[in-house]
């Protein structure tokens, strides 16, 4: 299995990552559809639309702030650190629906995240944004201007940030190889991100547990955790491409 990667990867300049909640699960941050994921047992349309905002502030920001403490008391596992590694090799560039920061906390040097970010907050009415590291004491926050603040995360039916789901495609249309790690895939419009890859003949590699919806589309799978199989193939790279990490 990993000597057919190797095939794969030694003539790769530019490596894409996708990753979801499963890179994370390792590190005790729960997933959203697997066997404990949260939308098993929360109602998402309750908790991750702007109309469930305005319907109840308060009760999307006392989950936010129980996923903040979650988030801020985790840290980084052996598969987010795997991906920094691979950093001696590639060039590597970071796709993430995660907004838990791990892989910048790893110290991968290129990270985009497409669904926004648990320290960022906005305005629901003016430009206001602040960064914030902390718990909430007081919820709903409050904006200078008076109105209420909001994760600036994406909720469902909203688009991603333009800005950074160009970045995106841009960066899938131009990889050599693009790994799939710990995502389900069901998620539309980050879930189209491998097309773009294969549309230029790029390899595509899953990493997950379980099959996907997409697994079929793949060049090879690997069912193992990431923290698992991202050090392994680290390693299997170091054996044979050694002499091209700095
Ligand atoms: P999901 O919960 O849908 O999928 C997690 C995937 O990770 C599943 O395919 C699992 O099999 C796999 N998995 C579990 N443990 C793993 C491990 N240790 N190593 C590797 N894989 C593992 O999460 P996402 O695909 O990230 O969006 O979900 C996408 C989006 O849906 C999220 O960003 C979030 C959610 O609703 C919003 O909130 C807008």
């Amino acid at each position: 299995m990993y000597s057919s990667i190797i095939e794969k990867l030694k003539n790769a300049k530019k490596i894409v990552f996708v990753t979801g909640a499963g890179i994370s699960q390792e590190s005790g941050i729960p997933t959203f559809r697997g066997k404990d994921g949260l939308w098993r047992n929360y109602d998402a349309m309750k908790l991750a639309t702007i109309e469930a905002f305005y319907e109840n502030p308060n009760l999307v920001w006392e989950w936010y702030n129980e996923r903040r403490n979650n988030i801020f008391s985790s840290e980084p596992n052996l598969g987010h650190k795997a991906i920094v590694e691979m950093e001696k090799f590639f060039e590597v560039i970071v796709l993430t629906q995660n907004i838990d920061g791990l892989h910048q906390r790893a110290g991968s040097s290129q990270v985009l995240e497409l669904h926004g970010s648990i320290v960022k907050i906005k305005c629901t009415v003016c430009n206001y944004r602040e960064v914030i590291y902390t718990k909430f004491s007081k919820i709903p926050p409050l904006c200078p201007c008076g109105n209420i603040l909001r994760p600036d995360v994406v909720w469902f039916g909203e688009a991603l940030p333009q800005n950074v789901w160009k970045k995106a495609i841009i960066h899938s249309m131009d990889c050599n190889v693009m790994i799939i790690a710990g995502t389900s895939l069901v998620v539309s419009p980050a879930n189209t991100l491998p097309i773009y890859a294969k549309q230029n003949n790029a390899t595509l590699i899953e990493i997950n547990p379980d099959e996907t919806i997409m697994t079929d589309d793949m060049d090879l799978s690997i069912r193992s955790t990431s923290s698992v199989a991202l050090p392994k193939l680290v390693s299997v790279l170091n054996k044979n491409l050694g002499g091209r990490g700095s």
